[in-house]
């Protein structure tokens, strides 16, 4: 193995920072970023504009099989389009962030993202993030992360995000909004959120950014050795 055909998994818990930290690890390791996340925001999305009844499984797959998702590499991050429409900011919007998990929810709905996400990292070094990457879409994976902090560090760090994007931001429904998520998120029958076995388990609530990107960098140096 080298380091351009390593497999890395982040999962964990909404606004734990997965994300930031994948994007940083995948960029200094010249690996593509897989936002498995955003793929899911996607699809809720394109449901919530065209009417498709969310709880409706049959519904959702109909159009995902017509729906297109593509993550692109840009300077500072990813764009994400659905068939040819640019959706990056609109994933982020309230609405998909408080319905996206009940559409993740739907089996079929996994097991097709499943064989996109998986899709994606053939032949390709990957840093993936989500919540079921170690489990379900790449077990085999080189470094398994489970990225944890606590729902008020969590909510606190969207909150400022929020403020300093000068989006509304209100602390105390976040907070609600996050543990509902992750009650969601945990309790689904299928592939719900939860640490691999052979994942490693960091808490970020006291560390910086940077602090986490270096471990999982010790980690991967560990593994390469
Ligand atoms: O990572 P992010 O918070 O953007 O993910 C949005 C939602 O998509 C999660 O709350 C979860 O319901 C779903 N998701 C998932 N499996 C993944 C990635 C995200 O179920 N691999």
């Amino acid at each position: 193995m080298t380091e351009t055909n390593l497999t890395i998994a982040i999962d964990g818990p909404a606004s734990s920072g997965k994300s930031t930290v994948a994007k940083r690890i995948a960029n200094d390791l010249n690996l593509i970023y897989v936002d498995t996340g955003a793929m899911y925001r996607a699809l809720t999305y394109q449901a919530l504009k065209q009417n498709v009844n969310i709880k409706d499984e049959k519904a959702l797959i109909n159009l995902l099989k017509n729906t297109v998702i593509t993550l692109e590499k840009t300077e500072d991050g990813q764009s994400v389009f659905v068939n040819d429409e640019e959706v990056t900011e609109d994933i982020r919007e309230n609405n998909v962030t408080n319905t996206v998990s009940i559409v993740a929810a739907h089996p079929q709905v996994r097991t097709e993202m499943v064989i996109r996400q998986q899709k994606l990292a053939e032949n390709n070094g990957v840093v993936m993030d989500g919540r079921d990457i170690g489990t379900v879409v790449l077990p085999a994976s080189d470094v398994k992360v489970f990225l944890v902090a606590s729902v008020k560090e969590r909510a606190e760090r969207r909150h400022k995000e929020n403020v300093s994007k000068g989006i509304f931001s209100d602390l105390d429904q976040l907070k609600k909004d996050i543990a509902e998520r992750d009650y969601k998120d945990t309790s689904r029958d299928t592939s719900p959120l939860k640490q691999a076995d052979d994942a490693i388990r960091i808490d970020s609530t006291k560390l910086s950014i940077e602090e986490v990107v270096e471990k999982i960098k010790e980690l991967i140096d560990s593994t390469l050795k």
